[in-house]
């Protein structure tokens, strides 16, 4: 099979390249990333050379890149976003070009080029925010009710995706999964951010009340679900995927991190809030579970364990992520405390 692999420096771009070419080594997977702030070729050193591994530097925007790319691709992984809320609130300009106008780039060529099946990777910030005193969770016929800039252009995205399955029977699958974390995750969302910031001695920044609720998935779990959704997934289905976490709120994230790193609770700093920030996330994975077959492995404790063990052991990956443009985002972000 040859992959197309969309935004495969990025986060969990890189965590399923490196878990495709494990497991499918017979397999050819082309990686098409533009390299923004958030893309690291580093993840990936450990597969550079392998002989059925290409990366393409490029823009998913752009048409004729795309449909070279595109030539004798069977399955597309799309992963390449725009995909921090934060930065979207800053300047929704680039959210509405990749994660809009590149989801539309890469449906044509796929249509285009025959390709066997296109996974679209979205999120469930597109079903809005959930009440923290309910014990309601988002399933897949959860009406879109996108909060953010970023969750508006990924909602955007998704219905494009659905758009061209009904429209023009493009075989397409979407999974729109919850927060996830684990290593080579940029030090701009939570987890990453409140473990690196304790390695170098800085506070965690909890923003309002720290009441928030995420649900957590581990990016191993993840990457098996896109896995099975590829071999097992009926198209034009969309599955949800959550992890193991029940309604914990974010100050006990950042109180957890804190205990396992041994230092205490005043290196928690709370911060001015988010705008529109959404109270509750929590996703109900039954129907991914029931018709594939999947669930989460990975226990939240542990996993996190795990992370911090693994940025411990990787300073040099994030010290150098976190120089250069990061410093003056920071300096932007939690300058209002
Ligand atoms: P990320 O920000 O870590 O990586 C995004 C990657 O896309 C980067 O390598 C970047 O260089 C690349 N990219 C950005 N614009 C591009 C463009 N125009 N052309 C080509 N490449 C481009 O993101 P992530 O956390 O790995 O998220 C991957 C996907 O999963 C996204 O679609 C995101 O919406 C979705 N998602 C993420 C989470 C999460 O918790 N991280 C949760 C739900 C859904
Ligand atoms: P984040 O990792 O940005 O993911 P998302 O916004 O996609 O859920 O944030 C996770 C939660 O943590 C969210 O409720 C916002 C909160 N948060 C903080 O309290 N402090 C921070 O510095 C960041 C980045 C996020």
């Amino acid at each position: 099979m040859k992959l197309l692999v969309t935004g495969g420096a990025g986060f969990i771009g890189s965590n399923f390249i490196l878990y495709w070419v494990k497991n499918q080594p017979n397999d050819q997977v082309v990686n098409l990333d533009l390299l923004t702030y958030a893309g690291n070729l580093e993840s990936l050193s450990s597969v550079k050379g392998n002989p059925n591994y290409t990366f393409v530097k490029g823009d998913i925007c752009d048409v004729k890149l795309v449909n070279q790319v595109m030539e004798d691709i069977d399955t597309v992984v799309h992963f390449a976003a725009e995909s921090h809320v934060d930065r979207s609130i800053m300047d929704p300009a680039p959210f509405i070009k990749t994660n809009i106008d590149g989801t539309y780039v890469l449906l044509q060529a796929a249509l285009k080029n025959n390709v066997k099946r296109f996974h679209h990777v979205s999120t469930d910030e597109v079903f809005g925010a959930l009440n923290l005193e309910s014990k309601e969770k988002f399933h897949e016929k959860t009406p879109y009710d996108p909060r953010s800039p970023y969750a508006a252009s990924k909602a955007a995205s998704d219905h494009l995706v659905r758009a061209f399955h009904t429209t023009y029977n493009l075989p397409i699958t979407i999974s729109n999964c919850s927060n996830n974390f684990g290593p080579y995750q940029f030090p701009e969302k939570l987890i990453a951010l409140a473990i690196t910031n304790l390695i170098e001695g800085k506070k965690v920044p909890v923003y309002g009340d720290g009441l928030h609720v995420r649900d957590w998935l581990y990016v191993d779990d993840h990457c098996e679900a896109i896995d099975l959704i590829l071999q097992k997934g009926k198209v034009g289905e969309t599955y949800l995927c959550g992890g193991l976490t029940e309604d914990i709120p974010n100050i006990e994230v950042a109180k957890k991190i804190i205990r396992i790193m041994g230092k205490d609770e005043s290196m928690i700093e709370f911060v001015k809030d988010r705008p529109g920030h959404d109270r509750r996330y929590a996703i109900d994975w039954g129907k991914i579970h029931r018709e594939l077959g999947w669930t989460p492995k990975h226990d939240f404790d542990e996993a996190l364990k795990k992370t911090i063990a693994w940025y411990k052991a990787n300073e040099s990956w994030w010290k150098h992520v976190k120089s250069g443009e990061y410093k003056s985002y920071y300096e932007q972000q939690y300058s209002h405390r």
